[in-house]
């Protein structure tokens, strides 16, 4: 799957259900997301991440801070309060979109598109801090995947520190994921997404993984120090999914 097929895929998504898109939970779908409570679990959940951040005692600096995959904001805007400025990036124009319109009170938040499977928009060591959850597991090229944990180590600042979530192991079983790629072939086709969504109940959300052994190997080559690996239980009961903590 190219990076255009990718992007693709996320415009459709941010225009038919961009919230239940972001958090997936079923009662939530086809619009019944109430934002308050959408932009709630983003505050929780970087609450979370700093009680980590305390014991592990990294970043130093609080400057700048990047939510890769960052959808509407619901990470950057929690990561605002904590930054001097929080930059969200996303392959989806829309996201990028609803991201500035939902936001526009929180002034040092910035959303940028990106549409390389590289992040030479940014200079070496930019950040304190680089967050992505719920975002790699989506690519479907390996290349690609392996291509952003580099980026995101070159774009570290020495002091900083990278947070990044992926499965590690899908069961053979859930790897082929027919509903994803009938959306995807029907779209191709020229059928219209709102009737694929809608009528027929398809998306073309996907689940992907890259085994720890990879991601460290990926790493290693570009001298980041890892901190610790989790266990995160992100992407349901079946698929075994880590948060790894980095730094360099
Ligand atoms: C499930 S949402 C998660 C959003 C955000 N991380 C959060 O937790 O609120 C995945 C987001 O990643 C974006 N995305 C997918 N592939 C991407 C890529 N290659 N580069 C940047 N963003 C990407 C999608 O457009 C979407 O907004």
């Amino acid at each position: 799957m190219s990076i255009k097929d990718l992007q693709r895929d996320w415009e459709d998504m941010a225009e038919l259900d961009p919230l239940w898109a972001i958090i997936s939970v079923p009662e939530k779908q086809y619009k019944k997301w109430d934002i308050e409570e959408f932009f709630k679990t983003g505050e929780i959940e970087i609450e979370r991440l700093f009680t980590i951040i305390n014991k592990l005692g990294n970043p130093k600096n609080y400057h700048r801070a990047l939510d890769f995959g960052c959808g509407v904001g619901r990470l950057t805007r929690a990561l605002s309060k904590k930054f001097e400025e929080s930059i969200g990036v996303d392959i989806s124009s829309k996201m990028i979109s609803l991201a500035n319109e939902m936001n526009s009170s929180y002034v040092n938040c910035k959303f940028q598109l990106n549409e390389n499977s590289n992040l030479k928009i940014f200079e070496n060591d930019y950040f304190d801090l680089i967050y992505s959850i719920i975002v790699l597991q989506h690519i479907s090229d390996p290349e690609i995947t392996k291509s952003y944990i580099s980026e995101f180590v070159r774009i570290l600042n020495k002091d900083g520190l990278l947070v990044f979530q992926i499965p590690s192991y899908i069961p053979p079983s859930m790897r082929i994921q027919t509903g994803a790629m009938e959306f995807s072939n029907l779209r191709r086709g020229g059928e219209d997404s709102k009737f694929l969504y809608e009528k027929r109940k398809l998306n073309p959300i996907r689940m992907n993984f890259l085994p720890e052994a990879e991601v460290i190997r990926i790493l290693m080559k570009q001298k980041a120090k890892i901190l610790e690996i989790k266990n995160d239980g992100m992407a349901g009961s079946e698929i075994e999914s880590r948060t790894y903590y980095i730094t360099k």
